[in-house]
């Protein structure tokens, strides 16, 4: 069961990552080239957030559950805050992961209300990025990029 939602966290990520990256571009690019809001623009933005979602969802049940590294920071929290890994696993992973979800329904939420196509595309652009830069800056890229096992 752990290694199955690691495997699947860990894959996940590379979905959020590259639907996150491509709606972000045609989003600057409908801005600045005042293109109209197609259903690609809103596919994009539904695969980013619901894969976000997921990949939160899993990393939730791994943090409270079964990750030997949260049960060992949690073991003694004051200590494992003195333990560069256990820190970055038991607050800051979680606390990017949890801002940059807020800032992708954010823009979420304000691309679909807004009635005007440039505000479309600005909100969508200027949170998502926001967000994906959240998730680049508290991903742990010192484990596999592909985890296979
Ligand atoms: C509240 C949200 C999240 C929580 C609580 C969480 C929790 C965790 C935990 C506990 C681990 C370490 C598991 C272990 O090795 O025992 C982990 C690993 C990881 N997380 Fe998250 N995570 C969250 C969101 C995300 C998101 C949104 C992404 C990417 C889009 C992500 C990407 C990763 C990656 C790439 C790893 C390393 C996986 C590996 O070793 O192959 N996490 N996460």
């Amino acid at each position: 069961m752990y290694s199955f939602i690691l495997i699947a966290h860990s894959m996940i990520r590379w979905i959020v990552l590259v639907s996150g990256l491509i709606a972000v571009f045609l989003a600057f690019a409908g801005w600045f080239g005042k293109n109209d809001w197609i259903k690609t623009n809103d596919r994009l933005g539904a695969v980013y957030v619901v894969f976000l979602d997921l990949n939160v969802l899993l990393g939730l049940i791994l943090y409270l559950f079964l990750s030997p590294i949260t049960q060992a920071a949690f073991s003694n929290f004051g200590a494992a805050m003195g333990d560069s890994l256990l820190r970055f696993f038991a607050v800051e992973h979680i606390f990017g992961m949890l801002v940059a979800l807020v800032l992708a329904h954010v823009g979420r939420a304000l691309s679909k209300k807004a009635t005007e196509t440039v505000k479309k595309h600005r909100a969508t652009a200027i949170w998502y990025t926001l967000s994906l830069l959240v998730i680049l800056a508290t991903i742990p890229w010192d484990r596999p990029f592909l985890r296979l096992g």
